[in-house]
């Protein structure tokens, strides 16, 4: 049976277009594995609290070694790691957010970049690695090759060395929606046919990519 777990981070509901996309890619997964287990975890609604020493202590200890503080923020951090240890497929959402990630995304890094899964050398095979990866970005502005901007897209190369570190960059695909801003901000309205063809590709693709997992 296969698993898929999904994580979103936008501050946005209704509006964002991260949730848009990746609910697009979940609704096919979900026509495809019918039998699949589907795990949702919003981080932009419910974030986690911020990773403190007791916690990443208790990442190194074994856990009848924990004292309380340790067993209380081990609490915190081993249903996500789990999660991720189950999942076949992993769904992130990533709006970017001052040319980075959306901090609450940071956190849930920082909670599950524990010492089993980190692989070192990056050749090298780690509790996570054979799962597949697909991350769905929005951002306000565009930053593809060639662009003003590209040597601002810290959100890319940053994601894909966090993900490098523990093993899931081998299956890993991302998904850009750019010029978002376009259809909200009125000196941009210029952009909104650069924005449609974006979100239309992004759509394409995270069709294609939930038929493939
Ligand atoms: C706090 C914040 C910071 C942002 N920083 C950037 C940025 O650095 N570059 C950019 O292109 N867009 C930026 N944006 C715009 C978002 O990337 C854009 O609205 C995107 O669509 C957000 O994803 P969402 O639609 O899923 O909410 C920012 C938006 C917010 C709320």
């Amino acid at each position: 049976m296969p698993t898929l777990l999904h994580i979103d981070c936008s501050m946005r509901q209704d509006s964002s277009v991260t949730r848009e996309i990746t609910a697009i890619f979940v609704e096919e997964w979900r026509q495809a594995n019918r039998d699949g287990k589907y795990v949702y975890r919003d981080l932009g609604t419910s974030p986690i609290p911020h990773a403190d020493e007791a916690a990443v202590v208790a990442g190194l200890l074994p856990r009848e070694a924990l004292n309380d503080y340790q067993r209380v923020a081990w609490a915190v951090s081993e249903p996500l790691i789990n999660e991720l240890r189950e999942a076949d497929t992993i769904l992130l959402g990533v709006p970017m957010y001052n040319y980075s990630i959306p901090s609450v995304l940071k956190v849930w890094f920082d909670r599950i970049t524990v010492k089993e899964h980190m692989i070192g050398d990056p050749t090298s095979e780690g509790l996570l690695t054979g799962k597949r990866t697909v991350v769905v970005t929005a951002r306000g502005g565009a930053y593809g090759p060639g662009t003003p901007r590209e040597r601002y897209d810290f959100q890319t190369p940053y994601l894909r060395a966090l993900l490098e570190q523990i093993g899931l960059d081998r299956n890993l695909e991302f998904v850009h929606s750019e010029m978002t801003l376009a259809h909200s901000v009125p000196s941009l309205e210029q952009f909104k046919p650069i924005a449609d063809a974006s979100r239309e590709e992004a759509v394409k693709a995270v069709c294609r990519l939930a038929l493939a997992s």
